[in-house]
């Protein structure tokens, strides 16, 4: 296994390209199985979760080609209709085939995926809505067995006590392009990978409005066509080096990222102080300032994204005062304290609230990653403290950050990737 040996302590400068956004590109990934037709996906980071998911559709009978950022899926033979608990268990987004398997299937058998260290991510919104598609839903040793005879279009309401699910809508939406009438769903995620899964089902030839607000409809079509498609810019990438940007008091333009798609984050930043400049799709953060502690609450998008809540809590440990960050998204995630006080942090966990007392400096020390967004916290920590940072186990990076570290040593970071 590799680790991140990092010297912080000192100031960043450059532009950094944002890389295409993997909460876009999974579900969009699993959409080709709506068509025997090849599809070519342009800007897909390449990252092992998109990999779990080339070798998903491979399992399933598609064949795939990866060129650097391309990918192109199309058919070669009648599709499998099993997905197998190896693939799903190491990435929950797996679970996202089984709307379109069934729908172009008429059957298919899913492994439920488990929890994860941010929280126990129950799947009874995905079957609810699939269900109310006239889906038959069985749970059979960890596995969801799922069959139709004829997809019926139908009002579903899909909010759950934790608000819209991302990929609960995902899921629904993707089966209901091939169903006969209309379906509505109500509470539908409004995130901008949702809104994107939507345009590329549009451009294969679905009927879908409302992508992107809390009331989506579908018609149901006969059949999808293969299609040319570029994926959305990575939001939670951009908003993890806006706020490396802040905490480590540096100058970085970020390239290739969509303001309005970080307004939550962005406008709490510029209330704690910190100045931006906006272009086109380019954002330039001038971090030369100490920030006033902000307090903030996570919800679905567009309130402040759940994904950005572990790199947020970093900035505020560095920022003199005390913070209050409420998660009521994942109440759990919040592995990222404990290896964030080791490093000289004061932060205090109270159920699904951390209150953060602001601290003048972390101090390096050797710390583990754990999950996704928690290692890029630690990543951020490790570039502002002073002295030496070494993170083991950043194969959790590597699921969600395309080379993050050289990237980072673009920018004037002193970061290299040793072996454990
Ligand atoms: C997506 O996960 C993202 N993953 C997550 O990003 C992100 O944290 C999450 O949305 C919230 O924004 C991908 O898109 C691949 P949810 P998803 O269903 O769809 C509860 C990352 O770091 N819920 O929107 O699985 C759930 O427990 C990852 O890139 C139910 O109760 O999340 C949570 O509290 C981590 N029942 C809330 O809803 C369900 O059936 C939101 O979850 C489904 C979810």
């Amino acid at each position: 296994m590799n680790k991140l040996v990092i010297e912080g302590g000192k100031s960043l400068k450059g532009t950094v390209k944002i890389s295409g956004a993997k909460n876009a590109a999974l579900p969009i990934m699993a959409a080709t199985l709506l068509t025997d037709e090849r599809c070519v996906l342009h800007n897909v980071p390449k990252l092992r979760d998109t990999q779990t998911m080339v070798k998903l559709l491979t399992s399933l009978g598609k064949a795939v080609e990866c060129d650097k950022n391309t990918v192109c899926i199309s058919s070669n033979g009648p599709l499998k209709s099993m997905a197998h608990y190896d693939l799903v268990s190491t990435m929950r987004g797996s679970f996202c085939v089984l709307g379109p398997l069934v729908a172009k299937l008429g059957h298919a058998k899913v492994s439920l995926p488990g929890g994860c260290v941010i929280g126990v991510r129950p799947v009874d919104l995905h079957l609810k809505g699939l269900k109310r598609l006239n889906i038959k839903i069985e749970i059979e040793n960890g596995y969801a067995v799922a069959s139709t005879k004829s997809l019926k279009g139908n009002n579903i309401y899909l909010g759950g006590v934790f608000g819209s699910s991302v990929l609960a809508t995902a899921n629904v939406m993707m089966a209901a392009t091939l169903a006969q009438g209309d379906t509505v769903i109500e509470s539908a995620a409004c995130e901008p990978e949702i809104e994107d899964l939507a345009n590329f089902l549009s451009f294969m030839g679905a009927q879908i409005t409302g992508q992107g607000t809390p009331r989506i409809t579908i018609t149901g079509v006969k059949k999808l066509h293969g299609v040319d498609y570029k994926i959305i810019p990575d939001r939670i990438e951009a908003g993890t080096f806006i706020l490396l940007a802040a905490a480590t008091k540096s100058d970085i333009t970020l390239k290739g990222a969509y303001i309005n798609h970080l307004l939550a984050l962005t406008d709490v930043l510029e209330e704690a102080g910190l100045e931006f400049d906006y272009g086109v799709d380019t954002i330039h953060v001038k971090a030369s300032r100490g920030l006033d502690p902000m307090s903030i609450t996570t919800y679905p998008y567009p309130g402040f994204p759940t994904d950005l809540q572990a790199q947020y809590m970093t900035l505020m440990a560095l920022t003199p005062g005390v913070s209050v960050i409420t998660d009521k998204v994942y109440p759990d995630r919040f592995i990222h304290i404990a290896e964030l006080n080791r490093m000289g942090a004061s932060i205090r966990r109270e159920g699904m609230i951390g209150i953060v007392q602001g601290v003048k400096g972390l101090v390096g020390a050797q710390i583990m990653a754990s999950d996704l967004r928690a290692s890029a916290a630690l990543v951020i920590a490790g570039l502002a403290a002073k002295g030496k940072t070494e993170i083991s186990r950043i194969y959790h990076l590597e699921r969600g950050y395309e080379n993050l570290d050289q990237k980072l040593r673009g920018l004037g970071a002193k970061i290299s990737r040793r072996k454990e």
